[in-house]
């Protein structure tokens, strides 16, 4: 087996990893990132596409946010829309001045990619991380299987930003590991749609069918979503079905049609909430989705992702430059409690937009809610504080 050294092995390229690697670069620790996907299938990944006030920041600083200023949107507000009427809750406002950015994931992705490989820093896609050892060790090391065959990469430290799904979290033994998860009764349909948006601000809408979602890319991209049963299928959901059933959730009677294009990508999501305690285990540290899934109501995963590894960063920093523990020691607790404000907030915001199909009493409930949330100044400003900038609060 090859054998390779470096100080910190990244497992995953998606924004976490690649956001962990370009930090570390810039202060000159020596870091190898693996991917088991190809370059052009994580740089396709669709996903939420609303960065934090903050995070946006965190993006900039790294030097990876050139691109994001110049395309990315930056907005103000939101609207909240029931009954078929409209209420816009001005986040600027409330939430001191703040703005979000809208910019798709995967341009965060490919923006970061471009930079790694600009530098001729280490990225190896198509590279499976097949074994996570000698972690409680001080020589832990990766086994990778790619196309260079496999190789042994000895290091310091592991970082795992490697899904819910990949080896990182499951090489933590399950008499140290915690799993806390809810599922919801119901999935997101979302489709991408050469059209231009009928909407300046997104669009989060109850209707007593479903939850719909009007989100946009750019001038001439829409990302729509509708809330669907856990058991339906793509199959079931033609382009007609999809945009009369978008026309019906969304409609005022200012606006009863939304713009219509060629779909160009459309996908089907099960809603979750996973928390996985704790972050660290000695050498290896979760960041991302390895340590925790929301449900997309709120958009917080990527900006939860993005905020570990501003942790982890100086932590490692601290650590491999100062040989200064104390931020590696807290980490895990740091980062939980923030993770729990934003499971919080993805919860909150889905239970108030999904209508129940089965128990009225909860629709009553969820009716209050949101006529709460727009006729309070109080209620609204945490939302909008929340939605802005959960990650830095
Ligand atoms: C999106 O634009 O894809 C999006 C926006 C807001 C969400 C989820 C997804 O809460």
């Amino acid at each position: 087996m090859k054998e390779l050294r470096t100080q910190v092995v990244i497992v995953g390229a998606g924004p976490a990893g690649l956001l962990l690697g370009q930090l570390l670069q810039s202060e000159g620790i020596d870091n190898v990132v693996v991917e088991q996907r190809s370059r052009e299938y994580i740089e396709k990944r669709v996903r939420a596409g609303v960065i934090e006030h903050g995070i946006a920041e965190l993006i900039s600083d790294a030097g990876a946010g050139e691109r994001m200023k110049r395309e990315g949107l930056v907005h103000h507000g939101i609207e909240l829309r029931y009954d078929n009427a409209s209420h816009r809750i001005p986040l600027s406002d409330l939430a001191g001045g703040k703005s979000i950015m809208v910019y798709g994931q995967q341009e965060v992705v490919k923006d970061l990619v471009a930079l790694r490989l600009g530098v001729g820093a280490l990225l190896l896609f198509e590279t499976e991380a097949t074994a996570i050892e000698g972690i409680t060790t001080d020589a832990p090391y990766v086994e990778v299987d790619g196309v260079d065959g496999k190789v042994r990469i000895s290091c310091d430290y592991v970082a795992g930003c490697d899904g819910t799904f990949g080896v990182a979290n499951r090489t933590i033994p399950t008499s140290v590991l915690r799993r806390y998860e809810r599922t919801y009764p119901f999935s997101w349909l979302g489709i991408l749609a050469e059209a231009a948006p009928a909407t300046e601000e997104l669009i989060y809408c109850r209707h007593e069918n479903g939850f719909a979602l009007y989100s946009l890319r750019s001038p001439t991209v829409s990302r729509l979503y509708l809330g669907v049963r856990p058991d339906e299928t793509l199959e079931q959901w033609s382009d007609d079905r999809i945009w009369d059933e978008l026309n019906l959730r969304l409609a005022t009677e200012e606006v009863p049609e939304i713009n219509q294009g060629p779909i160009i990508e459309r996908g089907i999501t099960a809603m979750r909430s996973i928390v996985v305690e704790p972050m660290r285990y000695d050498r290896l540290l979760l960041a991302g989705d390895a340590a925790h899934i929301v449900p997309p109501t709120g958009a917080k995963g990527m900006n939860l992702a993005l905020a570990d590894v501003r942790v982890l960063f100086q932590a490692l920093i601290a650590q491999l430059k100062s040989n200064d523990a104390r931020l590696l020691d807290s980490y895990s607790a740091t980062c939980l409690e923030r993770v729990w404000r934003a499971e919080e907030f993805s919860t909150y915001m889905t239970q108030m937009l999904h209508p129940s199909y089965e128990d009225d009493f909860e629709n009553g409930v969820q009716m209050a809610r949101l006529r709460q949330v727009v006729d309070s100044r109080e209620a609204s400003t945490v939302l909008a504080r929340n939605y802005v900038d959960l990650n830095s609060l």
